[in-house]
Parts: C-alpha cells; sequence; structure tokens
C-alpha cells in the first residue's frame, strides 16, 4: 500500500503517543470522519498498532521517534559533518541498500551519500533472507562510497563496519553488545542489527559499495513475528534512553569515518578491535554450508577477516564469509 500525504499527517500527529478524536484527524486532513477513520484503518492494516478508547479517541500503541534531517545533521560532529555529501530521508521505499545502488548506475553519487528510511517495503537481509522493516520503529541507513582497490580489498569492509557500529553504540554509552561473524550486531546473544555490504562495478574501473545498517530500536512484537532468530532493540536493551535520531548521527559519524579511511588502512585496524567485541570467541560452533556442518571452537577473525575455527582435531580452518552461517552449539 501507498503512503499518501494525507497517511502520513495523521502518522506525524500520532507518532507523539497523544489521542486523537476522529473529529480531530478529520479537520487536520480537511476529509469527513468516515474518511479519516479509513486512514486509521489503512494505518493499522499497514502494521500500525492503534490504542482506540471510547471518549479519549485513538492513539499509536507507543509512541515515535521520527527522524529528522536536521537533528541529525545537527548531531554529527563538525569533523565528520564533512563527510556527509547528501542525507536523504525517505519515507517507504523497498530497500535504501536498493535505492542507492538504483541511483548510483543511473548517475554516480559521491561518497557519502546517506540514505535512511522510516520503513523499507523489501528490506534486505544477508543470504537472500527479508530485512523486517516497519514504520518508524528501527534504523535502516545506506552509505555509499567507491573505492579504487581490487574487490578482493573490500572483502574486509563490512567486518570494519560491524566495529562502526559497535564503536557508535559505545559512544552512546551503550554496553553489552558485540559481534557474531561475520557481521551481526548482538546484545546478550539476541540479534540487535545487521549489516549487508553490496557492491556494484563502476565502468571506469573500480567499485562503488553500499553499505547497509539495520538497526532494531523499539520494535513491536506484532511487527516482529516473522523474524525466524532471538532479537532485541536499543529501547529494551537500554531503557529507551537513546534517541532515534541522535542514533542516527552516531552511526552515521562512526561509518562515515570509516570508510573514508578503509581504502588507506584496509581491515588491519580493525582486526583487534573485531576480535574484542566478538560475542563467540572461544565459544564452541558450528558452520553450516549448504548440507555441510563443520564443527569447532571459534578463535575470532584472522587478519583477513576469515572466521578461524579450531577443529576438534586440533586443525585449523579458516572459514570464508559468503554463504556460510554461525551458529553456537549446544555445548
Ligand atoms: C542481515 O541480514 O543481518 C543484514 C541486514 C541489513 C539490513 C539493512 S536495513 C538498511 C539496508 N537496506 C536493506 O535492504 N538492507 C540493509
Amino acid at each position: 500500500m501507498e503512503l499518501t500525504d494525507k497517511h502520513q499527517i495523521v502518522i506525524k500527529k500520532l507518532a507523539s503517543g497523544r489521542f486523537f478524536s476522529t473529529q480531530q484527524l478529520a479537520d487536520e486532513l480537511a476529509v469527513s470522519r468516515t474518511s479519516a477513520w479509513n486512514y486509521l484503518k489503512a494505518l493499522e492494516r499497514m502494521g500500525f498498532e492503534l490504542h482506540a478508547v471510547s471518549g479519549k479517541g485513538t492513539r499509536f500503541k507507543q509512541a515515535l521517534e521520527l527522524l529528522e534531517a536536521e537533528q541529525i545533521i545537527n548531531n554529527i560532529s563538525a569533523d565528520q559533518r564533512t563527510l556527509v555529501a547528501k542525507l536523504d530521508l525517505l519515507d517507504v521505499c523497498p530497500s535504501t541498500n536498493h535505492h542507492l545502488l538504483q541511483q548510483n548506475a543511473l548517475k554516480p553519487l559521491a561518497n557519502g551519500v546517506v540514505c535512511m528510511a522510516e520503513m523499507q517495503t523489501m528490506g534486505r537481509g544477508r543470504l537472500g533472507k527479508a530485512w523486517v522493516s516497519p514504520y518508524g520503529q528501527n534504523i535502516y541507513a545506506s552509505f555509499i562510497w567507491s573505492f579504487k582497490s581490487g574487490i578482493a580489498a573490500l572483502s574486509g569492509l563490512s567486518l570494519a563496519c560491524g566495529v562502526a557500529v559497535c564503536r557508535a553504540l559505545e559512544e552512546l554509552g551503550l554496553s553489552g553488545h558485540g559481534l557474531k561473524w561475520p557481521n551481526d550486531i548482538l546484545w546478550q546473544g539476541k540479534k540487535l542489527g545487521g549489516i549487508l555490504v553490496e557492491i556494484q562495478g563502476e565502468s571506469q574501473g573500480g567499485y562503488s559499495v553500499v553499505v547497509g545498517i539495520g538497526i532494531n530500536y523499539q520494535m513491536s512484537s506484532q511487527a516482529s513475528t516473522d523474524i525466524d532468530q532471538p532479537w532485541v532493540d536499543i529501547c529494551t536493551a537500554y531503557g529507551g534512553e537513546v534517541g532515534r535520531n541522535k542514533l542516527a548521527a552516531k552511526l552515521i559519524e562512526r561509518v562515515l569515518e570509516m570508510l573514508d579511511s578503509y581504502e588507506a588502512t584496509g581491515l588491519a585496524p580493525y582486526v583487534k578491535p573485531w576480535n574484542n567485541f566478538d560475542c563467540y570467541k572461544n565459544k564452541n560452533v558450528h558452520i553450516l554450508s549448504g548440507e555441510k556442518v563443520t564443527q569447532g571452537v571459534a578463535k575470532g577473525i584472522s587478519p583477513s577477516g576469515e572466521l578461524v575455527l579450531l577443529k576438534p582435531s586440533g586443525e585449523t580452518q579458516l572459514i570464508m564469509s559468503g554463504e556460510v552461517s554461525l551458529r553456537l552449539s549446544e555445548c
């Protein structure tokens, strides 16, 4: 369903968490009460959770802090603000990664274009999975950067990005989060966010890289029914003290800083920090690759970003990212 201007007016009103009568909404929209009611019902079908009380009106079950470009930009420190070529704040789009890739294919984008959306209708996750992306509840952000180096040099970029995200959370005063190879962000073993890097070849050589980050911020249980693993959001993990716009700004700061230096440094300065954030270090794990299962003890990442797996035979195997999944073993 497409969100019209009128839906957006209703969303902006109800985002405050206050009650509005159907008549008040009808007046705001300059439509009949029946139409205002239909707008509310349409939002409910889209996944917004409404709470109606007779005599008071209707409100969103939980207030939403909507994204505001000015607030985000003002919260980015002066040093990194210069790295933001453009902040493209969308209401609804299929996928912020897809948006940047598509725009870049039409006309090459400058390094540091950032795209964020309130909602994705076809959010993409790793291994071809969908990324659940309800309106106003999470962070969906994509960044574009071009690299002259070959594709092999870019293999560690998603790991470096994991470190950048963890540092951003740390700087906001959050703790207890870490990384699961290759690029899941966990909090106390539950998924808090993920990173999807997509690469596009450039006609003049080199590559454009789109780094997509999804962070669960304040997700309703109704929206999350399709998530097939334990998950958590920022507000549950940290008590809701971190504003959504502030979180967006801090992520932009740390991710652009990383992208700006990655061509020169590569993965090297991120290996130790990645291993310090590693949630699975020294844990019994198994690697799933199609039908194949490999058991071992996770020993962090190698200098080139492979997972180091100590097998029961005592032999060490380096696991390349790609179409593999890492799971904790029972014991
Ligand atoms: C994962 O599977 O863990 C990676 C999830 C990445 C989701 C983000 S949300 C912003 C960007 N746009 C997308 O469609 N995907 C990424």
